[in-house]
């Protein structure tokens, strides 16, 4: 990696093999996820998709705290609906270029995974976390729904039972839950995490990419018989519905005064 420390949010490095490391670069909010970084993020993978010495790919976060602490609150918490429905695309469109691109795609989760960090994890291949790992879907506790595909992806990760568990209760996971339940394939201590995660990313490489790559997408058509793409689109309405209301108002405000929000106590009627 580049030793002067850059300010792009994010940050990619090739190494000789064919991986690419892509980093999020914004360790002073964990890696949280703004407008700016999800475009970004976007450029950065359709670059990637489209570069045929990129063999295999590992996303990650920059320090040892964070992998995604979700998307970024501050800025979206004043969102109108429509930007909201705007921004969750944008976080699908990312999501969906690391599901769908023709080569492998590894999180290598280094710290906080929680709302957008699950789901950005969850839309790779494979999933290797530190020790530290957290992972969770903390949006009903801001008054909103995941919005990058977590309501799609997370049942086929570890179930329709445990995704609801997850979503409702917005409970975090350590790493060692997280194996236990299927989340994650590997465990390893932070120092090992990449050097690990590179050398599984070769031995991927060594292989025939495009046997590699027709494997990811019979493996893949499963969820697209499902309606994914429909499912999407629904989350990302719903989740941009939400904005204005009381809940979402409160529980976003609650975060940045750093205080415990105070909802509505009344059930949902519909
Ligand atoms: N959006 C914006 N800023 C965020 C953020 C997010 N999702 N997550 C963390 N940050 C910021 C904090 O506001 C804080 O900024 P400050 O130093 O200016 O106060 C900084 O990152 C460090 O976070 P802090 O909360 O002080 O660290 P912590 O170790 O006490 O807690 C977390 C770490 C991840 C548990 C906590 O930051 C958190 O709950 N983040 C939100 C996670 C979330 O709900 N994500 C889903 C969003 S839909």
């Amino acid at each position: 990696m580049n030793t002067k420390p850059s300010t792009e949010p994010v940050i990619f490095e090739d190494l000789p093999s064919g991986v690419r490391i892509i980093k999020i670069n914004r360790p002073d909010v964990l890696n949280a996820l703004n407008m700016e970084t999800l475009s970004r993020l976007n450029d950065v993978l359709q670059e990637t998709s489209n570069n045929r010495k990129v063999r295999a790919v590992i996303l990650t976060g920059e320090g040892t705290k964070a992998f995604i602490a979700g998307a970024d609150i501050g800025e979206m918490s004043p969102f109108t609906n429509t930007k909201a429905v705007g921004f969750a695309k944008l976080g699908q469109d990312a999501t969906k270029q690391l599901e769908l691109m023709s080569k492998p795609t590894i999180a290598a989760v280094n710290g906080f995974a929680l709302g957008g960090g699950t789901e950005f994890a969850i839309a790779c291949d494979f999933i290797f976390a530190s020790e530290n790992a957290v992972f969770g879907q903390p949006e009903v506790c801001l008054g909103v729904i995941p919005g990058f595909g977590g309501t799609v992806r997370l049942p086929r990760f570890v179930g329709v039972a445990v995704a609801k568990d997850l979503i409702f209760s917005g409970r975090r996971v350590k790493a060692d839950e997280a194996l236990r339940i299927g989340l994650v394939n590997q465990v390893y201590n932070q120092a090992d995490l990449l050097p690990e995660t590179i050398k599984y990313a070769e031995t991927i490489c060594a292989n025939s990419a495009s046997a590699v790559a027709i494997a990811k997408k019979l493996l893949n058509e499963f969820s697209e018989t499902m309606g994914r793409n429909y499912k999407l689109d629904s989350e990302a309405q719903e989740f941009g519905g939400l904005f204005g209301m009381d809940d979402q108002k409160e529980g976003m405000k609650a975060f940045v005064e750093k205080r415990k929000p105070a909802f509505h106590r009344e059930g949902s009627a519909t």
